[in-house]
């Protein structure tokens, strides 16, 4: 098996950079990529100030922060993954767009370069099939805020050969993160269970049971869990819970993974969470305060 040193990144969103941002503190050289430099620069500048806070926490030395930016490269084209080991995709939660990439990219790529997705719903299956290597395809499922997650979630494909897999699993334990393998249906474990709660949550709000404020707090207190469900879908993006919604309701064909109406709503407002200043929370101000 020849070794993983390089990966490439594609997207440098709230995923992608967070990916970029493990890996190249566990030591390798990444490459990253996005529709424009501005958005990896900017990708960049986070990664950097995430850095900075786990070197403030003593989580790393000041020199790791240092080692782990000058590894970090960026890519106009596909053509500068070309020497990548693996490349992850972490664009858009969006099969047309992931679909296009992989073909876009796979021309470029050393032919025993594997690919994965970060995909967090759809058929690993199928976006296998949009590449020219199922055999060395695989869904690599990291959890946000990835420096913070221990998790990621690992789905082969119908055609995803063991040394892909074992290869990968390996890579994965290297970032210090544990794995979950889950089979290939919609959503996969950890969003099968997590979003029809968000989306309940969001029932919840719409039938008038309770306010943004009343839910979150039931569930912070009541469940003990880190952030309320409201607080939680905010932070995930509104757009992602949506599309999930959609995978599981369409894939699985069962009422009970009905989007909620609400949630529809918001997302056509372009009220995505956090990333748009404004979701079931406004942040625009100095503290978040609920819509409704
Ligand atoms: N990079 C580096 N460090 C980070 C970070 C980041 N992006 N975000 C938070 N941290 C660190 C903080 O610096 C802090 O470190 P110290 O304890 O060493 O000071 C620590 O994490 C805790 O952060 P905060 O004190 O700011 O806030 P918090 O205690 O409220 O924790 C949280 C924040 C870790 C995000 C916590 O609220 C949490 O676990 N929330 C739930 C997150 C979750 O459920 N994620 C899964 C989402 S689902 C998913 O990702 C799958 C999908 O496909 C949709």
């Amino acid at each position: 098996m020849t070794p993983i040193r390089k990966i490439g990144i594609i997207g440098s969103g709230q995923m992608g950079n967070g990916i970029a941002h493990v890996i190249a503190l566990a030591g390798y050289d990444v490459v990253l990529t996005d529709l424009t430099k501005e958005k990896v620069d900017k990708a960049i500048e986070l990664i950097d100030r995430n850095l900075t806070r786990q070197v403030a926490s003593g989580k790393i030395t000041e020199e790791d922060r240092k080692q782990a930016l000058s590894r970090i490269t960026y890519a106009e084209n596909y053509q500068g993954l070309s020497d990548a080991d693996l490349v992850i995709e972490a664009a858009t939660e969006d099969e047309t767009v992931k679909r296009k990439i992989f073909v876009a990219l796979c021309p470029f790529l050393k032919p025993e370069a594997i690919v994965a997705t970060n995909t967090s719903s759809i058929s690993i299956t199928r976006l296998a099939a949009a590449t020219d290597r199922p055999e060395r395809f695989i869904g690599l499922h990291f959890m946000n805020p990835v420096p913070v997650m221990e998790l990621v979630e690992m789905i082969r494909g119908i055609a995803t050969e063991d040394v892909t897999f074992a290869k990968a699993r390996e890579f994965v334990g290297t970032l210090g993160k544990t794995t979950a393998v889950s089979e290939d249906f919609p959503a996969f474990m950890v969003n099968r269970i997590l979003l029809p709660m968000i989306n309940e949550a969001v029932y919840t709000l719409y039938e008038g049971v309770g306010s943004v404020d009343a839910i979150d707090t039931a569930m912070r207190l009541g469940a003990h869990h880190p952030m309320g469900p409201l607080q939680l879908a905010d932070f995930i993006g509104l757009d992602t819970c949506l599309s999930i919604m959609q995978v599981l309701y369409e894939g699985l064909a069962d009422s009970k993974y009905r989007p909620c109406p609400l949630l529809v709503k918001y997302v056509e407002a372009g009220w995505l969470g956090r990333k748009t200043k404004r979701g079931f929370y406004d942040y625009r101000g100095e503290k978040p305060m609920p819509t409704r």
